[in-house]
């Protein structure tokens, strides 16, 4: 409370902040302020998804993602500005994600974002969106660093240790498909529509899940690494073995896998919080999980428990936070602007953009 006081009485303004979100399905933006104490206010987060118009095809496809986020950003930009009630000469900043994910998508929203700045003439921030994930739990909870962070989503699997903006160290990875995926590829091979995470979820609510022993692969491993492929396979077996699948087959399914999911999620956690203490020498203040998958409720309860059992907070941002939005982003610009860092005009969109670069350069030099 003394530290809150001592900044607010060096004057320093509150920053408000606009952030784009296009880099896969979701078109969104968002105004959100961040006082200088780290308190923020979310006065906008407009979200438009894309689900109906990619549905047909069962997937993302990235050029009808990238047109679409061109048809209707602006419209998505200037309803969260009217909601927010602010004039673009009230803002701090402008923040868009610059990467990772799909490229038509990132320059859709990046090269707005360059033009409001120019015109505004505003800073330009240049958000990883990973970072955007890793960052949420300050933004909905007020963590401190350090934490530990499961990042799950469609692309990404990671435990991170969270020390700073800025600063974060991979503990470990998945070997081979994000969690998310897994979630999608199970949904297709059971004929669920996409997106298939929360068409699994609701599907394993009236399944039995102990009615498939499927293999929870990395368990007890001392590395916090994740692999999911060996899962799914066991998965496609089971479904070709009882093919053509009943509806209470294909809950049954959901169930099983998702049970596999969970335990598997909460046996790495507990390998990555080893990690995290061999590396800082110390505990994470907090528990924090980010990314589309941790909207899933089964796996929340599950890394609810870890954490109690682990001594330390537990942070999940409302699921609606947790998957793709404008506000994540924003946010993550206003803490990158309180730290006096900005981006030129001319910063490049990025397809690939690991937050630890360390981590991927070493992956890649072994692989
Ligand atoms: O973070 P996100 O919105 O997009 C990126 O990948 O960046 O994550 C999307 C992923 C998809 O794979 C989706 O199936 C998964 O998150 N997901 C879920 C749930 N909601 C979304 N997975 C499991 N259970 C859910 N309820
Ligand atoms: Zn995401």
């Amino acid at each position: 409370m003394a530290a809150r006081k001592a900044l607010e009485d060096q004057g320093l303004p509150d920053l408000m902040v606009l952030g784009i979100e296009t880099t896969c399905d979701e078109t969104s933006a968002a105004v959100v302020t961040r006082s200088p104490s780290g308190a923020s206010d979310i006065r906008s987060n407009v979200i438009r998804s894309q689900v109906e118009i990619h549905s047909p095809y069962g997937g993302v496809v990235p050029e009808i993602a990238a047109r679409a986020h061109v048809e209707v950003l602006d419209h998505v930009i200037a309803e969260a500005m009217r909601q927010a009630n602010v004039d673009y000469s009230e803002l701090s900043g402008i923040a868009a994600a610059a990467g990772p994910g799909l490229i038509g998508g990132v320059i859709v929203g990046l090269t707005t974002a360059k033009a409001i700045a120019l015109a505004a003439k505003k800073p330009l921030v240049a958000v990883n969106h990973l970072e955007a994930h890793a960052l949420t739990a300050r933004l909905t909870d007020g963590v401190a660093f350090p934490y530990l962070l499961l990042l799950v989503s469609g692309g990404h699997t990671q435990l991170l240790a969270i020390e700073d903006v800025g600063k974060y160290t991979r503990l470990g990875t998945t070997l081979d498909d994000a969690v998310g995926e897994a979630f999608d590829k199970v949904a297709k091979m059971l004929s669920l529509p996409y997106p298939g995470g929360p068409q699994v979820e609701e599907q394993a609510k009236h399944g039995y899940s102990a009615r498939f022993a499927f293999p929870r692969p990395l368990m007890g491993r001392r590395e916090p690494d994740f692999s999911l492929s060996g899962l799914k396979t066991a998965v496609r077996l089971e479904a070709d073995r009882l093919a053509p699948l009943s509806d209470e087959d294909v809950a049954d399914l959901c169930a099983s896998f998702q049970a596999a999911v969970v335990d598997l999620i909460a046996d790495r956690v507990r390998a990555g919080a080893r990690a995290f203490r061999d590396r800082l020498g110390r505990g994470p203040t907090a528990l924090v999980v980010a990314g589309g998958v941790a909207a899933n409720g089964m796996i929340r309860e599950s890394l609810a428990k870890v954490a109690a059992e682990l001594n330390t907070r537990f942070a999940m941002p409302a699921p609606v936070l947790c998957t793709d939005n404008g506000a994540m982003i924003a946010w993550a610009g206003a803490e990158r602007l309180a730290r006096g860092i900005r981006d030129r005009l001319d910063v490049s969109p990025r397809a690939r953009w690991p937050l630890d670069p360390a981590a991927a350069a070493s992956a890649t030099a072994r692989a």
